[in-house]
């Protein structure tokens, strides 16, 4: 497996493959990798040749008080991970070789971004655009894959793909799951013991409100109860809402494809999940 730090070196070694007839899969990451990102990666095997890995903590989508300098740098350890997995290349950038010093060029993508984890994260998913765009026009691949997790981002990346005419595949992967429910995030190593025994009501209080729906209760009962819920057992909810699946407008009684979105803090850790509603 190559480790590659710079971008004539990366152009350098695609257009190699691309000669050879190779078809690229690109999975871009923060580092930290956890079985899901794993899986991202097997399953960007089934989609291509070669499988490209980035680890990039991006700066740009921190806001001011969040955990950009904590959050863990593993990438000794990360690309062990994936040398194992098959990949072929890690692109691993410093923050100087992505963000030239006098760049200019942001990307917004704007109404998608704005409710949701944009609405508390100022500027978050115009970090996550931009480095995802500058990232696509590095590594030039044809296919990327990403985690359903944070279902917003993915929207927000279709969005972006689609208005810009990038000639990329999307593949959105499902979401793991440790074995008592709670999504595999980075982030979780944040929890304390006693916030870890609670995180995973957040998915118990996900299928709960799955079911209430299928039994006809309304999406504002079903939004309240699940709030009540989980500030209950300690959760400080940012919101639980249910919405349309193809945009993420809120939720008509009559729309079918749905999807149930949650974030909340436990202590200092903020954790997003969400749950699909076929109606
Ligand atoms: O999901 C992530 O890990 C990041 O937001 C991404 C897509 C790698 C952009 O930094």
């Amino acid at each position: 497996m190559k480790i590659i730090p710079t971008i004539s070196d990366i152009r350098h070694c695609v257009q190699n493959w691309r000669n050879a007839g190779e078809r690229i899969a690109f999975v871009p990451t923060m580092g930290n990798l956890h079985a899901g990102h794993l899986q991202l990666v097997r399953e960007a095997k089934c989609h291509a040749t070669k499988v490209i890995v980035s680890i990039f903590v991006n700066p740009t989508q921190f806001g001011v008080n969040e955990d950009f300098s904590d959050y863990p740098r593993t990438e000794t350890r990360d690309c062990e991970q994936l040398a194992a997995e098959g990949c072929d290349l890690v692109f691993l950038p410093t923050v100087e070789t992505i963000y030239v010093p006098t760049a200019q060029t942001f990307v917004s993508v704007s109404d998608i971004s704005k409710n949701y984890c944009g609405a508390t994260r100022a500027g978050h998913f115009d970090g996550v655009a931009t480095v995802v765009c500058k990232l696509f026009n590095i590594v030039q691949p044809d296919v990327a894959l990403f985690g359903l997790k944070d279902f917003q981002q993915f929207a927000v990346i279709q969005t972006l793909v689609r208005d810009l005419h990038l000639p990329i595949e999307l593949i959105g992967v499902p979401t793991v799951r440790e074995l008592d429910g709670l999504a595999m995030s980075s982030r979780n190593g944040y929890l304390n013991e006693q916030e870890r025994e609670i995180a995973p009501q957040l998915y118990r209080t996900l299928q709960q409100a799955h079911d209430n729906l299928k039994f006809g209760q309304s999406i504002v009962d079903v939004e309240n109860v699940a709030i009540s819920e989980l500030t209950q057992v300690g959760f400080v909810v940012d919101y639980f809402k249910v919405a349309r699946r193809s945009n993420l407008q809120a939720a008509m009684p009559n729309d079918n494809a749905l999807i149930i979105l949650v974030a909340a803090k436990l202590g200092k850790t903020r954790l997003i999940d969400n749950l699909w509603l076929e109606k």
